[in-house]
């Protein structure tokens, strides 16, 4: 995906940090709501450009890791205060627990069961016990909508992006993906305007699945009363590792 790899460089113009400010706060309710005991590390697996965690770092020491190196780099400019490590969320093991592990809408790159399986299986390797786990990705079986979206920003540095993103079932109904489209402009001063294809594949499962993954792992699944604002399009499991 030319996105997290020549593009992202631009990454925060197609989604910029500011816009992540509620999601973040759903994630601080949440462990605020459900943790025995203090709250103060946070693992994010798949952290992308490091959005969520720009507002969530002011809350809780962030490690942030993706498979990505470029974003990265990207995160590890807005979030120089926090740890930043290289790894996939499916076998990354850095022999030490955090008090939270949330991976948000990197999430949705896992497209078969056995991968998914496997990233939650890190989620719980890494959360202490009593410390939670907050997995939030972009649609499951049950809210998925196809649609477009269109959006971008214009940065200080003389460069604009606008997208349109297409969002369609896959081609085989039973499947466990979909599939986004990118159409991206990219503008830069002096330049003629750019425009790039990225296709992304997403997976997507029942909630069924998402239960039985977690429960799989060894968590127990908690129903938090904290509303979530992004519920039409956006699924939130919230798990807690028992103590022992
Ligand atoms: C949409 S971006 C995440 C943006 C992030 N939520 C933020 O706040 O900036 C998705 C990220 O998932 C990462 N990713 C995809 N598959 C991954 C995997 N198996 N392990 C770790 N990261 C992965 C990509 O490299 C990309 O950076």
């Amino acid at each position: 995906m030319r996105l997290y790899s020549d593009l992202a460089p631009w990454f925060h113009l197609l989604t910029h940090p500011s816009d992540y400010a509620d999601e973040a706060e759903f994630v601080r309710r949440v462990v605020d709501e459900v943790v025995s005991g203090e709250a103060r590390t946070l693992l994010e697996l798949g952290s992308g450009g490091g959005n969520n965690a720009s507002h969530l770092k002011e809350r809780f020491k962030c490690t942030l890791t993706d498979l990505s190196f470029e974003m990265l780099a990207l995160s590890q400019e807005l979030n120089p205060d926090c740890e930043h490590l290289e790894g996939d969320m499916r076998t990354l093991r850095l022999g030490r627990t955090f008090d939270v592990v949330f991976i948000h809408d990197a999430v949705s790159y896992l497209t078969s069961e056995d991968d998914l399986g496997a990233a939650i299986e890190t989620a719980a390797v890494h959360v202490r016990p009593d410390g939670v786990v907050v997995l939030t990705p972009d649609a499951t079986r049950e809210i998925f909508k196809s649609g477009i979206d269109t959006g971008g920003h214009d940065g200080e540095d003389g460069r604009s992006l606008r997208y349109l993103e297409w969002t369609h079932a896959s081609e085989e109904p039973d499947g466990t993906t979909y599939v986004v489209d990118y159409a991206i402009l990219l503008r830069e001063r002096n330049r003629p305007v750019r425009v790039v294809h990225d296709q992304h594949t997403l997976g997507l499962f029942p909630g069924a699945t998402w239960h039985r993954l977690i429960e799989n792992a060894g968590l127990e699944l908690v129903d938090t009363g904290v509303e979530n604002p992004f519920a039409l399009e956006q699924a939130a499991f919230v798990a807690r590792r028992p103590a022992k």
